[in-house]
């Protein structure tokens, strides 16, 4: 009601509510190398939206949802709601405010802000903004083991609670927009602001990145371009670090099997937002499979598509525990910095419990599969 009634004082939403809209707007305010850059693969991120649509709620009437719970539990602790903000590098490019921004957005409503490998400002500087609120790590396995270790070091003094292991982008995929606007070194440039800072890689170069950008950037392409990753390889992080460990970029049933052999803590079932394999499954696709094969024995998050609260209830229907929420809160950080992240939290909050109540149910608990049907 807070949101319905602001209209009685004249306020008026500063972004578009409506997602596609917002979608739109943010389109119109970024570079256009930038919205490209976003974008990435087109018919990938189609069949993300489709499947969603594919799936329908099925409300159930006269249950008594007066009292509504939106809370979860993943790793012995509790979350508001079951919604993160997945990791997406580079935020600079979209607004001056950058992961700072839209890190202080997700703190104020207490959503776990995963910070990226590829940032363009230092995790330390972005969990310094955010209080005590929760925030996660994703790593981007380099070739440089001591960079490696180091950076999951500094995750940690920071105060992660957990380690996000991307395994989708060890080549980086053919982004035509990306080609066509020669955007590459630019994003790069803005992409190390995390490594800049960390001695392990600092190390690795003959001059101060400060004196000399470029070989920085070689550098960087250099250890993490790292197409030889193998399952064994996950045995040395493990022994790194007690933190849970997530494999994010799963999308077939034996691979979150090998997760758990592995000793994974969980795994996000994500297509990279449609970013790596064009003609990619569909991340919501591979969900039931992937669930069924998991069992219940480690928690199963997933992104690639959350653009509203009713897609979020469809995934936890599915199997999901929790979701990542991706291009949406860039959107609003371009168009309005941390404020507009707010706002777009704010309102994604309150469709959330209405979608819930709506739908029957009290609880993300009840949510099950009977909750949805397939068209
Ligand atoms: C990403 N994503 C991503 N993932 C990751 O693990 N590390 C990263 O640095 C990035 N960077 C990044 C940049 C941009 C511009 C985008 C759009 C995405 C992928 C991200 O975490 C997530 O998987 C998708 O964004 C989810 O899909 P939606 O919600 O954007 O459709």
């Amino acid at each position: 009601f807070q949101v319905y009634m602001a209209g009685l004082q004249g306020q008026r939403p500063s972004l578009p509510v409506d997602p596609e809209a917002l979608e739109q707007a943010a389109n119109r305010a970024m570079t256009p190398e930038a919205s490209g850059y976003l974008n990435g693969m087109a018919d990938s991120m189609r069949a993300n939206l489709a499947a969603f649509q594919r799936w329908r709620i099925v409300p159930r009437m006269l249950r008594n949802v007066a009292e509504r719970d939106l809370s979860i539990q993943l790793f012995n602790k509790r979350y508001p709601v079951p919604i993160l903000l997945a990791p997406i590098g580079v935020q600079s490019i979209v607004h001056t405010e950058a992961e700072t921004g839209a890190a202080r957005a997700a703190a104020s409503v207490g959503l776990p802000f995963i910070f990226s490998t590829a940032s363009s400002t230092p995790l330390e500087q972005v969990a310094q903004a955010m209080g005590d609120a929760p925030r996660w790590f994703q790593l981007y396995w380099s070739k440089d083991p001591e960079f490696n270790q180091s950076i999951v070091q500094r995750a940690e003094r920071a105060g992660c609670e957990a380690i996000v292991v991307t395994l989708d982008t060890y080549l980086l995929a053919w982004r035509p927009s990306d080609i066509q606007n020669a955007y590459l070194p630019f994003i790069l440039g803005q992409g190390i602001g995390n490594y800049l800072s960390d001695p392990a890689f600092r190390k690795g170069l003959s001059q101060p990145p400060e004196v000399n950008p470029q070989e920085a950037i070689q550098r960087f392409l250099a250890i993490f371009t790292n197409p030889s990753l193998t399952w064994q390889d996950l045995a040395t992080l493990r022994q790194q670090t007690k933190l849970p460990i997530l494999l994010k970029g799963i999308l077939h049933p034996d691979d979150a099997r090998k997760a758990i052999d592995a000793g994974m803590d969980g795994v996000i079932v994500s297509n990279h937002g449609g970013r790596q394999v064009e003609g990619a499954i569909a991340s919501l696709d591979a969900l039931p499979a992937i669930s069924e094969a998991v069992r219940g024995e480690v928690p199963i998050l997933l992104d690639s598509g959350i653009r509203r609260a009713s897609d979020v209830l469809k995934a936890i229907a599915l199997g999901a525990q929790a979701v990542l929420l991706g291009r949406p809160y860039i959107w609003a950080l371009a168009l309005n910095g941390e404020q507009g992240v707010r706002e777009l939290l704010a309102n994604l909050l309150a469709d959330l419990d209405l979608t819930l109540a709506l739908s029957g149910c009290t609880s993300f608990a009840e949510v099950d599969a009977s909750a949805v049907v397939r068209m």
